[in-house]
């Protein structure tokens, strides 16, 4: 993409109204837009990344085995009526009501609807396990909608269902999306712990919020320091075989949000030179809550005894547009966005010092075609900025390399290129860089 042609409306002040850094260099860097209290536009560079994410929790779902549908973001007040939340569910709902005085809500999220599908199409124990996820627009009132997407009134959220025959059987099923979820995030660059967390009336242990550590998180977290250097499945990890060891391996090891937390238990287990106490930006969150919804909603399965029981359930959510804000809190620098390489917008930005000198610019133009040719997607800065700017405005972009094209380099053949988190730069020639760089 030529800079030139594209969509990056950079600010050059720091906006007021931000707390927390990513917000600050999403504003920055024109990646989103607010348009309504907690209600953001996603620009050119924002929308690339969000969808970047997304990619990698549809490909993580996809391999644990998960199925992938659509449902609408709006929903009809019955189906929540059936399971008695549609009041209990308060001021956080948004209700609308259609031309025909039918109550609607912008979903929340979609127990009830997948439940409702579940019943539509499946009987029988012969059809389970199965797991329904969608990516999709929810919308929650939020009293304080506040650090920008990270806690934003409408959000993009990854939420999973699934759906066994008994409590053994959606264990495995809670395994395979623990096991998915460390993928996933891992895929993104981050560090992230499983924790305990509140299972309300349910009980049992059978939730855990995933964590991704930083100081400008809204939850506080303890832990047990080795978390955070636990080996992550590789992607040929067998999702049909035992997944519970590595549950169990990391579960051996205290971690509990503030919700749960017991100091105590915290002091006996955790030796003192490996306790931590932080803050924790909550990314996804995994909850076994077993015929919760299929009990009132009857949504019956005929086991192999020809008896029907209610289906044994569990949801699974993703916060992805909260997970590039997340994203940005763990890896920035005081020049801007360090993007992980596998979620940046861009892979390669290529600087052209000197736009309108005809060296300059057919040697960028050669490098551009054959970057891209090699499967990069790269960033053409080809405006008349100065250099210093397009130095400054691509630190704060944050792709992970740059290419830098100068005339002066050209008289020896060679280009910088510069690796945007360790600063490290490097002398080459055109066709080295490409080889670098080519997949
Ligand atoms: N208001 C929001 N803005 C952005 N992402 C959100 C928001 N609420 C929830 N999420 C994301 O969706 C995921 C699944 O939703 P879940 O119902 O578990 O949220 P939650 O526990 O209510 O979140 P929180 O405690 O942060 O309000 C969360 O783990 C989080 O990453
Ligand atoms: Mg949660």
């Amino acid at each position: 993409m030529r800079l030139s042609r594209y969509f990056i409306p950079l600010l050059k002040e720091t906006p007021s109204e931000t707390q927390i850094v990513s917000h600050r260099l999403m504003l920055r860097c024109g990646m989103i837009r607010q348009e309504a209290a907690g209600i953001y536009a996603w620009l050119p560079l924002g929308y690339k990344v969000l969808r970047r994410i997304e990619q990698i929790v549809r490909e993580e779902m996809d391999r644990a085995g998960a199925v992938e549908i659509l449902m609408p973001t709006l929903q009809q007040s019955d189906l929540w009526k059936e399971s008695n939340r549609y009041d209990a569910y308060g001021p956080e709902m948004l209700r609308i009501t259609d031309r025909h005085e039918r109550e609607l809500l912008y979903g929340p999220t979609n127990e009830e609807m997948v439940t409702e599908i579940f019943r539509a199409y499946v009987k029988s124990y012969k059809s389970l396990p199965l797991n329904l996820y969608h990516i999709q627009w929810k919308f929650r009132d939020e009293v304080r909608p506040r650090f920008g997407v990270m806690r934003g009134r409408e959000f993009l959220m990854k939420d999973a269902y699934s759906f066994d025959l008994d409590t053994a059987a959606a264990r495995r099923s809670y395994n395979r999306m623990y096991v998915a979820y460390l993928r996933a995030f891992d895929r993104m660059g981050l560090v992230t712990v499983p924790m305990r967390a509140d299972t309300g009336p349910i009980g049992g242990d059978l939730s855990h919020e995933f964590h991704v550590l930083a100081e400008t998180g809204e939850s506080q977290v303890f832990l047990h320091k080795d978390l955070l250097s636990m080996p992550v499945p590789a992607a040929d990890i067998d999702f049909d075989g035992d997944l519970e060891p590595i549950v169990q391996q990391r579960s051996a090891l205290y971690a509990a949000t503030s919700d749960v937390h017991d100091q105590a238990r915290f002091e006996a287990e955790v030796p003192e030179d490996k306790r931590m106490s932080t803050r924790g930006i909550e990314v996804g969150q995994i909850f076994y809550f077993g015929t919760k919804y299929s009990a009132p909603m009857k949504a019956l399965v005929t086991g192999p005894d020809g008896k029907d029981v209610p289906v044994e359930s569990g949801s699974y959510g993703i916060g992805v547009s909260r997970l590039v804000a997340a994203i940005i809190e763990a890896s920035h620098d005081d020049a801007g966005i360090i993007w992980p390489e596998p979620v940046a917008p861009f892979d390669v930005a290529l600087i052209n010092l000197k736009s309108g000198d005809a060296k300059a610019d057919a040697a960028c133009n050669d490098l551009y075609a054959k970057l891209e040719k090699a499967g990069r997607e790269v960033l053409y800065d080809d405006t008349a900025e100065r250099p210093g700017a397009k130095f400054a405005s691509m630190d704060l972009i944050g792709l992970p390399w740059q290419v830098v094209v100068g005339p002066r380099g050209l008289e020896k053949g060679l280009v910088e290129v510069k690796n945007r988190k360790a600063g490290a730069k490097e002398e080459l020639s055109a066709d080295e860089v490409v080889n670098r760089f080519a997949r």
